[in-house]
């Protein structure tokens, strides 16, 4: 545990000294290093942005080129670099979709980010519950803002509902993997969910097995969260 904490301390120090706004900017940047993911000139769309880090690093990433459009329920500080827009949404709300293809200009995205959290009860198989379905929400939005052969990358807790997910996302890309980057603590419930290769189309919730498929990919869940400890503030 001392080792965790170390290592969280490492990253918050590493975010303060190198001016990221959160030590989240870590993550996406191990993610980054490992996949290619994001490149210069690419329209990224950053869902549950705040407070920033994840914008920060992916702005730096499509260069002046590029566009990413961050949105989250919190006000975010705006970035003052051109190639960047916010909005203040709920991604649950309706009409949201239509709100947030706006906001992006023509095209669909490159690549979306979902780094989402609900405000955490403490209730491990609630909070869960409910990070899963944020992630479904944003899997639902996907054919209307992602474009074919796009790129996805989602923060999801460990728990029963992540099978499922996992599978549905199997059906919508070519590639799934299970990422843990060095900045996310090993201790922590979270994984990363990296997509790769959209084919335009998502199978329905309906059609979803419930059954577990390859539960010995998925690493062991602690029912704590990374989120607890991410910003700075
Ligand atoms: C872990 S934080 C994101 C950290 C961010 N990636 C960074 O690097 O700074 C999760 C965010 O999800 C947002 N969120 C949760 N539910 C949301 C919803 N329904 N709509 C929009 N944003 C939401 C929260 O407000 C919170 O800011």
């Amino acid at each position: 545990m001392r080792l965790e904490e170390a290592k969280r301390d490492q990253f918050r120090r590493r975010a303060k000294e190198e001016g990221y706004r959160s030590r989240a900017a870590y993550k996406l940047l191990q993610i980054n290093d490992k996949y290619k993911i994001i490149r210069a000139g690419d329209k990224v769309v950053d869902i549950g942005c705040a407070p920033g880090g994840w914008l920060q690093i992916s702005s730096k990433l499509v260069g002046e080129r590029g566009l990413v459009v961050g949105v989250d329920i919190d006000s975010v500080k705006s970035l003052g670099r051109k190639n960047g827009k916010l909005i203040r949404d709920d991604i649950t709300f309706d009409g949201f979709s239509e709100r947030l293809r706006d906001s992006m200009g023509k095209g669909k995205a490159d690549c979306v980010l979902a780094d989402l959290s609900p405000k955490l009860s403490g209730i491990w198989d609630m909070d869960h519950f409910k990070q899963i379905e944020l992630c479904h929400r944003v899997v639902d939005l996907l054919p209307d803002i992602l474009t074919p052969d796009g790129s996805n990358i989602m923060k999801a807790f460990h728990g029963a509902e992540l099978s499922a997910l996992v599978k549905r996302l199997k059906g919508s890309f070519s590639r799934v993997e299970i990422s843990k980057p060095e900045a996310s603590r090993s201790g922590s419930s979270e994984v990363y969910l990296v997509s790769m290769g959209f084919s335009g189309q998502v199978p329905s919730r309906q059609s979803e097995s419930l059954e577990e498929e390859h539960p010995s990919e998925l690493p062991a869940d602690s029912g704590e969260s990374d989120w607890q400890t991410d910003r700075l503030n």
